[in-house]
């Protein structure tokens, strides 16, 4: 539900009264999209709700775990007030881990998405087809956006677009080949997705933080077709703004091509290795930091 004035594209589902008005025809997409989010928010098991579920549950033993603590507390006063002032005196203190997390990123399917995710560089030809791309699409312009001004958009590139890519390519790099060779790089999926940053101009939200709204869908869009089953990998090179490239996308002036998914299905070796063996992930540590 925007409420932007400016928005470029407006939402697919009816108004409201449009859809009540039409309560007893079968459930739109819309509709279903609502109940689900509705459905998630009432019955999440991950989150400040279940967090609140689980609170009221030990009510009971926090208030008989809190006279008992409060004895202790006299006496360990002193001690605490010690160490307060070191933690302030300190410059930096980092992160305080002394709360454990209840966020399960193996039980919770999105997270557990999100932390398996991998980039495929070998798809097979299989795709999605146009109409699963409009669903992706319209799971991933969800994605957090400034003012609301939806600054990205994908060029779909299929079969004989991908020579005229390959093209394009060697255009923007000088190469000439001789007749009958092509540039086989776009060849590398039956699918491509273009994404283009595709900012307005706005006094309160400058062009950096709408490239990051883009680049934010680029993420999404990989994360959803990994959760959806499909393989890719996003790729740009030196040559994705260069005339010829831009030309081929017709790129208005302040727009950019922030490179190209490339799509298709995930090898079965593939599915094999990842069923016995996951990457592990790095260090959180070394993204994470207080003032
Ligand atoms: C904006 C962007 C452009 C990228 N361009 C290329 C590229 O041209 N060639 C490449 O090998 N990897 C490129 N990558 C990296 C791969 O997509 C991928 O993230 C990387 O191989 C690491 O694999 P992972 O996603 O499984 O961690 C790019 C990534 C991003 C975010």
């Amino acid at each position: 539900m925007s409420k932007h004035k400016n928005s470029k594209r407006k939402s697919d589902c009816p108004s409201k009264k449009k859809s009540q008005a039409k309560r007893k025809s079968p459930e739109s997409a819309c509709d279903v999209t609502k109940d689900r989010v509705r459905a998630h928010f009432l019955d999440g098991e991950t989150g400040p709700w279940a967090k609140r579920l689980a609170e009221q549950a030990s009510a009971a033993d926090e208030v008989a775990a809190a006279e008992s603590e409060a004895a202790a507390t006299a006496d360990s006063a002193a001690t605490a007030e010690t160490a307060a002032a070191q933690a302030l005196s300190a410059r930096r203190r980092g992160p305080d881990y002394s709360v454990p997390s209840s966020i399960d990123i193996v039980a919770d399917p999105v997270l557990h998405a999100i932390s398996t995710r991998r980039s495929i560089s070998k798809v097979e030809s299989e795709t999605p087809n146009d109409s699963d791309l409009r669903e992706i699409i319209r799971t991933i312009s969800s994605v957090a956006d400034h003012k609301g001004l939806r600054p990205w958009r994908f060029i779909i590139i299929r079969g004989d677009d991908r020579h005229r890519l390959g093209a394009a390519l060697d255009e923007a790099a000088g190469v000439t080949r001789k007749p009958g060779e092509i540039n086989e790089k776009p060849l590398r999926a039956e699918l491509l997705l273009a994404l283009v940053a595709s900012p307005s101009s706005n006094p309160k939200v400058p062009e950096w933080e709408q490239h990051a709204t883009a680049a934010g869908a680029g993420h999404l869009l990989e994360l959803a077709l990994w959760q959806a089953g499909w393989g890719v990998m996003w790729r740009s090179g030196t040559l994705a703004n260069e005339p010829a490239v831009r030309r081929l996308h017709r790129l208005e002036a302040d727009e950019l091509l922030m490179g190209w998914f490339y799509i298709g299905a995930v090898p079965e070796r593939f599915r094999e290795r990842m069923a016995h063996s996951t990457r592990p992930l790095p260090d959180p540590d070394q993204f994470l930091d207080t003032l």
